[in-house]
């Protein structure tokens, strides 16, 4: 099962991904965590990243294309994946396409998860995020057992550099202008369906099942 996530920052891409991941027995392959995990480690790719997506603004195709292909590329992958946060732009998606197209293969659904911008301000600000393991949380719609400590690692939790609420709304325009399009893209493909994303978690993930089965 080939499956790609969409929806405004914040609309609970991440959540949604890897509640799949883990009942589907698929890799959960998000771009921004790559690149957050390449800025922690110092690496020439996270140094590049960093300037991007410190202003909300998206990294360059030429960055991001090619790191995607070469991750579902890997062993893990070869039976599907779940991808959040790829692709965001027009060029990002044909390039899969085509990439997928290549193998005789293709993607099977386009997930929308639709939330309104000024619910989607309201939700960055309560996130926090594990640093070690990608666990999403939320300081009042999805809290951790002890405040401020992963369930899953223990670990201290952190605020994204990029959940500034100045950074946020830059984010949602770039997603209105550059990535919203995809949505139509997909339907032209015929592989979109829309979940209502205002819904609470556990209900968003059980419209998600009905969609994947
Ligand atoms: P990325 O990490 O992908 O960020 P994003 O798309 O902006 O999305 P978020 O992770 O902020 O939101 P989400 O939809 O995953 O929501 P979440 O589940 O956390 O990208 C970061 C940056 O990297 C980009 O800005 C760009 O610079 C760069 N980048 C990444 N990919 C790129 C690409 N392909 N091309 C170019 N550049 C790229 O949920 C949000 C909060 O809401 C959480 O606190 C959660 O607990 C809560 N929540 C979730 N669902 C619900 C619900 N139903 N009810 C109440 N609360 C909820
Ligand atoms: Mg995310
Ligand atoms: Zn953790």
């Amino acid at each position: 099962m080939k499956i790609v996530m969409l929806g405004a920052p914040g609309a609970g891409k991440g959540t949604q991904a890897i509640k799949i991941a883990d009942k589907y027995g698929i890799p959960h392959v998000s771009t921004g965590d790559i690149f957050r995990a390449n800025i922690k480690g110092g690496t020439e790719l996270g140094k590049k990243a960093k300037s991007y997506i410190d202003k909300g603004e998206l990294v360059p195709d030429e960055v991001t294309i090619g790191m995607l292909l070469d991750r579902i590329a890997e062993e893990d992958c070869k039976d599907g994946y779940v991808l959040d946060g790829f692709p965001r732009t027009i060029p990002q998606a044909e390039s899969l396409t085509k990439a997928l197209a290549e193998k005789g293969e293709k993607l099977d659904y386009a997930i929308d998860i639709e939330v309104p911008d000024d619910n989607i301000v309201k939700r960055m600000s309560g996130r926090r995020a594990c640093p070690k393991c990608g666990a999403t949380y939320h300081i009042v719609y999805a809290a951790p057992k002890v405040p401020n400590v992963c369930d899953n690692c223990g670990s201290e939790l952190i605020i994204r550099s990029d959940d500034k609420p100045e950074t946020v709304q830059d984010r949602l325009s770039v997603y209105h202008k550059q990535t919203e399009p995809l949505i139509a893209y997909y339907k032209e493909e015929g592989i979109l369906r829309t979940v209502d994303g205002t819904q609470d978690l556990p209900k968003v993930f059980e419209d998600v099942v009905k969609i994947l089965g």
